[in-house]
């Protein structure tokens, strides 16, 4: 928790789930807790959910809007930006309120994505990545969209297992609903195809040529940008074909909302996609976007937040059927889950020994790779 979260840019939330100023959200990461909340001016603020009288939780709510943020247990208040600004029966002039406002965590907000930094003094690294991702991100218009579901699911793993199974598709056997539209060739190339998914990848092929002539003539980036373990702020974004209509996470491949987002202009877009370590991924389709959080609550379990967005004027039952738009990645989030639980069972078992990584595990590697790295210099 010091090494890897306390000292990393953390996915918490889009701007979706805090659209008005007072609107806040809480997330946990082990053992801290931390109020996202929209100021006035648009920005979000990160909090510690921590009273700096004796220690309460703040707020306890996971979403709300707020004016003032009022303590539950003796009632101190503070202002949206931390600062301390009632506290009842206070010892006069020798109690001074400004060295008791709530301490903040850094924060940024991405193309629409908010991350919070725990670190005194955050890594610049994060910086230097924003200009390679935002144009792939922008043009999805996060700040024009709204929640149309979130699902919480607490895996029994620890939240390395949960990000390494992300970090391949060797398992897609087990997808059924995912493999209609995400190629289940996904991390392999040419030479690694085994048989069964050679026509697959013909496929694939073929989709990935005509999605990057599309991207070509719109003026949209997909090339692969591959950094996961080469720096501080590893990632991986592209934009990948999808298979059957190639435009969303659907049976068909159709489209499972009739809004385009922002100004695209066209329903095929394929997924952009973006891997951050240590703990985010996210699917920006043309009609919606996914976003994955890992917020580990202890060694053996970790709470994996899925939110579906949509253009915030699309009407739900008209423009999108919500058991539609949701039904491929819940599922796919289940079969995700267990993987995981019977994962964290088999190694927990002395008897444990690591096996070899496939080809197509490459992602695996690097991630712990990555870990690796900023562990070492961590301790050092
Ligand atoms: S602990 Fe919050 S007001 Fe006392
Ligand atoms: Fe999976």
């Amino acid at each position: 928790m010091e090494g890897i979260f306390g000292n990393h840019w953390l996915f918490a939330a889009s701007v979706a789930e805090l659209p008005e100023p007072g609107d806040y959200v809480t997330v946990d990461y082990g053992p801290h807790s931390l109020i996202l909340v929209r100021d006035d001016n648009g920005g979000v603020n990160a909090l510690h959910n921590v009273c700096r009288h004796r220690g309460a939780r703040v707020l306890t709510e996971q979403s709300g809007t707020t004016g003032n943020l009022v303590c539950g247990y003796h009632s101190w208040t503070y202002a949206p930006d931390g600062t301390l600004i009632h506290a009842a029966s206070a010892p006069g002039e020798k109690f001074d309120k400004d060295c008791f406002a709530l301490k903040r965590a850094h924060s940024r907000v991405v193309a629409g994505l908010v991350f919070i930094c725990l670190a005194t003094e955050p890594p610049e690294d994060f910086d230097a990545i924003i200009p390679t991702i935002e144009p792939y991100l922008l043009p999805h218009e996060l700040n024009k969209t709204k929640v149309a579901y979130q699902q919480d699911i607490l895996e029994e793993g620890n939240w390395k297992l949960v990000m390494e199974n992300n970090r391949e598709c060797y398992h897609c056997d087990g997808h059924p609903e995912l493999a209609c539209s995400l190629f289940p060739t996904w991390g392999l190339s040419d030479g690694l195809i085994p048989p069964h998914l050679e026509e697959v990848w013909d496929r694939n092929q073929t989709a990935e040529q005509e999605l990057q002539d599309r991207c070509d003539r719109y003026g949209l980036p997909y090339r692969v940008i591959e950094e996961l373990n080469t720096r501080i702020a590893g990632f991986r974004i592209s934009r990948e074909s999808l298979d059957g209509h190639g435009e969303s996470f659907s049976e068909s491949g159709r489209r499972l909302s009739k809004k385009l987002l922002g100004d695209l202009p066209d329903f095929r877009l394929g997924r952009c996609s973006l891997h951050l370590q240590p703990n985010s991924w996210f699917h920006m389709l043309s009609d919606h976007v996914i976003t994955f959080a890992a917020f580990p609550i202890n060694e053996r379990q970790t709470l994996v937040r899925t939110t579906w967005l949509v253009a915030d004027d699309a009407v739900e039952g008209v423009d999108y059927d919500l058991d539609t738009l949701t039904h491929t990645w819940k599922q796919t989030n289940l079969q995700d889950a267990n993987f995981v639980a019977l994962c964290q069972k088999g190694a927990s078992s002395p008897a444990y020994e690591q096996g070899p990584y496939m080809k197509s595990e490459y992602q695996v590697e690097m991630f712990i790779d990555w870990y690796r790295q900023r562990m070492q210099e961590h301790l050092a």
